[in-house]
């Protein structure tokens, strides 16, 4: 029994779904939204906060400072209300709402930038308020996710020998790149007690990691609109890029057998599924990893009318499910399906 008495200190690392009733293909989906801050980024949080601490770079007047899609946002909001710290976040406007409420729940600010810079996109434009505040004063201290090697050597120490533990027998890993930080953190790993684990790196379309064109993502957590600094592509054995669209139904599907993901998950889901249907592949153990549920999503990728102005009419088949899809289905004599089609607004 866990008794825990601050909240970065339980994290379920040993949770997996089997996919292959739900997917046709053998994948085990590893679950990393059990914890107190709903995602796998309370790891690199605690790791980067605590190699800091060590460091005396963080004093007790220290301002916490950090550019977050979310869920680093929010983790970081759960370590500095533990630890006595102020936090402030810098996000954009494609924070889901629920999630800037739940960090300023924990007590952090959050400055939402609007406006993309010209080059940097969104991104940069995080970057260059945070540069501003740290000039302003030397109580802030960022801790840079982007930049920070304890991002990846959290995955390091943790996500990857759990999952080898669990999985003696690995073929392919399936890990979505946002910062890299997991990504990079696994590969390692994997290489450094050579094992013979081929690393799949599953990025969207619109993002330049992996050197694609720039392009429109709407949805948080993977991609980025820069090269990102801890990536080092030799660890990777492939990349691999999922269509917003394709993301969206592979949530869908899940939350059809009662599993709610993040976006990212749908993502990495969606392209791991792919590649293991592509041509003649023998049996492989394979796992990909989950960085979070999906209540945070609900007005975005569980969204009829979200999904509809982005994605198109075409996107709603058979494996989505959205509030007005239930009412096709589940009352069709009080509601003709059209006029339930038109009215997708959750009340
Ligand atoms: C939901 C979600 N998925 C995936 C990622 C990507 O993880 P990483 O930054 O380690 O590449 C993030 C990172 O913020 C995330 O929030």
């Amino acid at each position: 029994m866990p008794v825990i008495s601050d909240p970065y200190s339980f994290n379920e690392e040993d949770l997996y779904v089997d996919l292959r009733s739900i997917c046709g293909q053998p994948l085990f989906l590893k679950c990393e939204g059990f914890n107190f801050a709903g995602s796998i980024k309370l790891k690199p949080a605690r790791e980067m906060v605590e190699a800091a601490e060590r460091a005396g770079v963080i004093t007790p007047d220290s301002v916490l400072l950090e550019s977050s899609s979310g869920n680093m946002g929010v983790a970081m909001s759960v370590i500095a209300a533990s630890k006595g710290y102020r936090f402030l976040c810098v996000t954009d406007s494609r924070c889901n709402l629920s999630t800037r409420l739940l960090m300023e729940a924990l007590g952090a600010h959050v400055h939402v930038v609007t406006e993309p810079s010209p080059h940097g996109g969104f991104l940069g434009a995080r970057l260059d308020y945070i540069r501003r505040q740290c000039a302003r004063s030397g109580r802030y201290v960022w801790l840079s996710q982007y930049t920070n090697a304890n991002n990846w050597k959290a995955h390091y120490h943790r996500t990857a020998p759990a999952i080898a533990r669990s999985f003696p027998g690995l073929d392919v890993l399936f890990v979505g790149a946002g910062t890299t930080g997991t990504l990079m953190g696994c590969a390692r790993w994997f290489r450094h007690w050579h094992r013979p684990v081929r690393i799949v790196a599953v990025d969207t379309v619109g993002s330049v990691t992996f050197g694609g064109a720039p392009g429109r993502r709407m949805l948080p957590g993977l991609g980025m609109s820069m090269q990102p600094p801890l990536l080092d592509a030799s660890y990777v054995d492939e990349a691999i890029e999922v269509e917003e669209a394709d993301t969206i139904r592979a949530c869908h599907r899940l939350a059809r057998h009662g599993f709610l993901f993040g976006g990212s998950t749908g993502t990495v889901v969606s392209g791991a599924v792919d590649w293991l249907a592509r041509g003649d592949r023998p049996a492989l153990t394979a796992v990909a990893i989950a960085p979070d549920l999906g209540e945070r999503y609900l007005d975005t990728v569980y969204q009829a009318n979200w999904i509809r102005d982005l994605y198109g009419d075409a996107v709603l088949g058979d494996d989505v499910v959205t509030s007005d899809a239930q009412l096709r289905t589940d009352v069709p004599e009080t509601r003709p399906a059209s006029s339930a089609r038109s009215s997708g607004k959750r009340s």
